[in-house]
């Protein structure tokens, strides 16, 4: 594999892969923003170069003997900045601090691994599983930031002749990570989660582990080279789904009550009009309601032909590990 540059190592996905990194006995660079934030064990089996990938001075430390890079630092605090502000801050981050990145090492690297996001789609209700080639058309700000940088990426390896795959993610989950699936657990572990409408629109999501090997998976590989893949469990699990397994996992009785969806759509409007005033206050927005009860699949085919990738997780085996890593946190 060569020597291996791995961004956003602190991070949900990022600790992961450099865990599997160690464990293949890489020879592993990490680039981080706080060096107090890495496991003690990376210090002795990583070379770690601390730095802001906005700051073009602090990426020139880095030595120009690496081969391949996985570029996962980036910011999505809310997708959908609340600020101008916020909104520069993500475009400097996802889109320069890419661009640095390339140009910093644009002379050494044969292959460049850029994580981006399943939010280069419109997210819209959609029966079919959209595809690589279906049409990109990102609602928020994240999303163009991750569509500009596959661009980017691309561009800089045709330019300077090395390779690129970019890899898109619908929400990962597993130990580490406190997005949706933890909000779900931590919910159904207080009693305070019940379905909305049916709960049988799906949506496509991934296991970080499913994430780490599709991204080994592609290094070195030609047919890869220029590339985007969608990545996911290969699975579409419905709501109601996911609710029955984590409350049997948790041993919890699963609460039959049904919000009707008419009348969630009604606590979303007054979301809306709460949300103009105190952003975050409400619970449930129109957004929020959209994205828990469309369908939204996607599909992996092109990495498994391609590639030969085959996700070995899925929700129901690894359940157990990443309710073992909630209790553990939530002590
Ligand atoms: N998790 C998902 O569901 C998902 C889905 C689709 C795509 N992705 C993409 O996958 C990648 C990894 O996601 P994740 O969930 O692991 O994200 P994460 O947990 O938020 O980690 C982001 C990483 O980026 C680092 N970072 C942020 N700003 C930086 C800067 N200015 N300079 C250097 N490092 C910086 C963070 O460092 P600190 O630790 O110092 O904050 C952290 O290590 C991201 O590119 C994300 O967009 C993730």
């Amino acid at each position: 594999m060569g020597k291996i540059l791995v961004t956003g190592a602190t991070g949900f996905i990022g600790t992961h892969l450099v865990n599997k990194l160690i464990e293949k006995g890489a020879d592993i660079s990490i680039f981080v923003r706080d060096q107090k934030k890495i496991d003690k064990e990376w210090v002795k089996k990583t070379k770690v170069y601390e730095g802001d990938i906005t700051n073009k001075d602090s990426l020139s430390l880095i030595s120009k003997d690496i081969d391949v890079v996985f570029h996962l630092a980036a910011v999505n605090v809310h997708k959908t900045p609340r600020s101008e502000e916020e909104k520069k801050y993500l475009y400097e981050v996802n889109v320069k601090g890419a661009k640095n990145i390339l140009e910093s090492l644009a002379g050494c690297l044969k292959h460049f691994i850029f994580l981006s996001s399943i939010s280069v789609y419109d997210g819209v209700e959609s029966s079919k599983e959209l595809e690589e080639n279906s049409e990109v058309k990102p609602n928020n700000a994240y999303g163009e930031s991750k569509l500009i940088c596959e661009r980017l990426v691309a561009e800089y390896g045709k330019k300077y002749g090395f390779m690129t795959t970019s890899l898109r993610i619908p929400f990962a989950y597993g130990p580490g990570n406190k997005g949706n699936i933890f909000k779900m657990i931590d919910a159904i572990s207080k009693r305070r989660f019940f379905l909305i409408g049916r709960g049988d629109n799906k949506r496509s999501s991934v296991y970080v582990g499913n994430v780490v090997d599709s991204a080994l998976s592609v290094v070195g590989k030609e047919i890869a080279n220029g590339k985007v893949y969608i990545v996911t469990d290969d699975i579409n699990y419905s709501v109601k789904e996911l609710y029955m397994t984590i409350s049997e996992s948790l041993g919890r009785k699963p609460i039959l009550f049904h919000l009707p969806l008419g009348i969630a759509k009604i606590f979303a409007k007054v979301g809306d009009s709460v949300e103009k005033f105190f952003p975050g206050l409400f619970p449930l927005n129109s957004e929020i309601l959209r994205k828990l009860t469309c369908t939204f699949c996607l599909s992996s085919n092109k990495i498994k032909e391609e590639i030969g990738f085959s996700p070995k997780y899925d929700f129901y085996n690894t359940i157990s590990e990443t309710i073992s890593w909630y209790k553990k946190i939530r002590g």
